[in-house]
């Protein structure tokens, strides 16, 4: 693509059912507002649109765990998520939420014309359904094993563990997210968008067309998605929370949230260019404009594979440009964790470090998880704020600033001739914006921001080396031109730090008094930035020391969680409710023998057993393989409930359940681990 008329950048919508933590600014939000901010500054034209993603089955989980109404939560989490973005600056042009009617309508309409251009396949499957709750089992309302790599905690439509995105119906040993039952199937209505039919064609944009420009993580998600063949995906659910389907058919369906959301970046667009009086179809239709999405690695496939196509059904859309997806955060050597609290929230994170909010961006990008997982720990924080930030930008900034006031009552000196250190200096310092531009221009934030630090190390080795609080002893001539130079290289980093230190940029203005922005170009250039006699503003400090107490005060809070954490894992499961006396007359609990045992085959967990029960042998499909060996268990007494009503379990009638119960160390072991005493048949009353 020859030079860009425009850009429109888009962060991921947050599922808005909880606060965000430092894993999503490191990973998507500093990243995408430092690329806006850059490309802003060099006068582009730029949208930069984020939004609430308020459908989805974590919302309604999230509001049945709480007692409230799911439009509670969002719009509880919606003000908190957006109060964070704002205390750190991330400068979106439109911050909007997937239930405004903008949305509703835009998604909808989107829908539509799929669905009349003949675009979806409609089918009626069979999917996972909770008789107990009565409801169909989509998404996260679905947990089981992976088909994949075998992770055992694999939600319906994704697996958090590999990335890779299924159907409901792929997962092995499913289980009901609001029960805990065993889903039977049940037939359904819905509308397929045929991914297959896209393959070829997203062979060629993406493996063919992207193979140099995308980054190799996100590249080769692809490439191993596309090499395992794609089937088409369900765009519509059986739930109630959502946008309504909006075809005949469709009642008491809502669109897949991961076929809405997405449309929520151009529902963002249509709000804000109906704000700003602007036309908002050349941000989404132009060829002209570069489309970014930044993302989390765990939504690779819905916006490099499902999104693109759905765009490419539709037909009047731009495809993105780039989708510079991070890997993950890690706090301390662990998994950053909602429900486990193992985080760093941010509106937390304020609390302790009221005016720190640049510390924290700077912080992520040092460490931004760009090419694999990385690792926060709070030590690293504190030794980048004290010995990067206030020892290397702070203390330069400050010295410059301090002697300007002492020794010239604030005013810019007018420079002698300058020698070549200060020639090379100036040179040095015009060369940094095309190099932290090209950094930047790669989606390489690591590396731009290093370089910005580099700026700061350039003046403080200057001012090190030419040493004018000796000089102003000496030979005050000197000292004028070195202050000089000093101070253009104070003021080209009140610009150069804007897109990673916003708020230290402004502070930075507003020391030197500067009364307009200064532009890359402009420092690249040899035009003095800061001219003889102007005069600067008061000295203050732009960073402060981080003490070793704040920081242990931070450890200790994470030990605290992880105290509680163990607690609660060991914790006795509270009692369930009363079983009245019928109730537990019910219950048929014999003494049995396992006469054989075998693995069910393509399973880890199952154990087809035959068990004498006195009554019969039968047939009882156990989950203990992952315990006990075939051989271990055959011979072995156990306690049987006989009367459950049998089930099938991957294809074989289950006739009860043998009855175990796990020791202090988490092993399963048999309720009644003596060799056989008791007569098989006997009740246990
Ligand atoms: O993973 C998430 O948090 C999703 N809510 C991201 C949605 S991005 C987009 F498509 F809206
Ligand atoms: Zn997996």
């Amino acid at each position: 693509m020859s030079t860009p008329k425009r850009y429109t950048i888009t962060a991921a919508l947050p599922y808005t059912n909880g606060p965000i933590h430092i894993g999503h600014l490191a990973g998507v939000y500093v990243p995408a507002d430092i690329y806006a901010r850059y490309l802003k500054m060099q006068g582009e034209v730029v949208v930069f649109v984020c939004g609430s993603d308020e459908h989805g089955v974590p919302i309604t989980i999230k509001a049945k765990k709480e007692g409230v109404s799911p439009q509670d939560v969002v719009d509880k989490y919606d003000g908190i998520i957006r109060k964070s973005f704002q205390d750190f600056g991330i400068a979106f042009d439109n911050y909007s939420r997937t239930s405004a009617k903008i949305h509703h309508e835009t998604a909808a309409a989107f829908f539509e014309k799929l669905y009349k251009e003949g675009k979806f396949i409609e089918e009626v499957t069979q999917q996972l359904y909770d008789d107990e709750a009565q409801q169909f089992l989509a998404d996260r309302f679905v947990i089981g094993t992976c088909p994949k790599c075998g992770n055992e905690e694999s939600y319906g439509d994704q697996c958090e563990k590999c990335g890779t995105s299924h159907n409901a119906t792929d997962l092995i040993n499913p289980k009901s997210a609001i029960t805990g039952n065993v889903p039977v199937l049940k037939e359904t209505k819905h509308w397929f968008l045929p991914l297959d039919q896209y393959e070829p064609w997203l062979k060629e944009w993406i493996l063919d067309s992207h193979k140099k420009d995308w980054k190799p993580n996100v590249y080769g998600q692809c490439k191993s998605w596309i090499d395992d063949g794609l089937r088409p995906r369900a765009v519509t659910r059986d739930l109630d929370w959502g946008i309504p389907v909006p075809v005949a058919g469709g009642e008491g369906k809502v669109l897949y949230v991961w076929f809405d959301a997405p449309i929520g970046y151009i529902s963002a667009t249509k709000e804000w260019a109906a704000r700003e009086n602007k036309d908002w179809e050349p941000y989404w239709k132009d060829q002209d404009t570069k489309l970014v999405h930044f993302i989390g690695k765990d939504n690779i496939v819905f916006h490099c594979i499902i999104f693109p196509s759905m765009l490419k059904a539709e037909g009047s859309y731009i495809l993105p440009d780039n989708v510079p997806a991070n890997e993950f955060l890690n706090l301390e050597g662990n998994k950053l964790s909602t429900s486990k609290n193992w985080a760093v929230w941010l509106h937390e994170y304020l609390e302790d470090f009221p005016g720190k909010e640049d510390v924290l961006r700077y912080v992520l990008t040092a460490n931004a998880p760009e090419t694999k997982d990385n690792d926060f720990t709070w030590k690293d924080f504190q030794q980048r704020n004290n010995s990067e930030l206030v020892a290397i930008l702070g203390n330069f900034i400050n010295r410059v600033v301090v002697l300007t006031h002492k020794y010239y009552d604030a005013e810019v000196p007018e420079p002698g001739q300058l020698n070549e250190t200060d020639e090379n200096i100036l040179a040095e310092l015009r060369a940094y914006p095309a190099v932290i531009a090209s950094s930047i221009e790669k989606y390489r934030f690591r590396e731009a921001q290093a370089e910005m630090m580099n700026v700061a190390r350039l003046g403080n080795k200057y001012l090190a080396d030419e040493e004018p609080w000796k000089t102003i002893k000496t030979d005050e001539a000197r000292t004028k031109t070195v202050m000089y130079v000093a101070l253009q290289v104070a003021a080209a980093l009140s610009s150069i730090c804007q897109p990673f230190l916003p708020f230290t940029a402004k502070k930075l203005s507003t020391i030197l008094n500067l009364k307009k922005n200064i532009s890359w170009p402009q420092i690249a250039s040899a035009e003095a930035l800061l001219a003889p006699q102007h005069v600067i503003g008061k000295a203050s400090l732009l960073f402060e020391k981080i003490e070793d107490d704040a920081i242990a005060k931070q450890l200790e809070k994470l030990e605290n969680t992880k105290k509680m954490n163990q607690a609660e894992q060991k914790s006795v499961e509270g009692q369930k409710e009363t079983a009245t006396f019928e109730d537990f007359t019910k219950i048929d609990l014999r003494v049995g023998t396992i006469v054989s045992a075998e693995k069910m085959p393509k399973t880890k967990k199952l154990l087809v057993l035959k068990v004498d029960t006195g009554l019969d042998t039968r047939t009882i499909v156990s989950g203990i393989a992952e315990h006990f060996s075939p051989e271990e268990v055959v011979g072995k007494q156990v306690t049987v409930l006989v009367n459950l009503a049998p089930r099938k379990l991957r294809g074989t009638l289950s006739e009860g359940m043998i009855l175990m119960t796990e020791n202090a160390q988490g092993e399963l072991v048999f309720v009644n681990p003596d060799e056989a005493q008791v007569n098989n048949g006997s009740t246990i009353a």
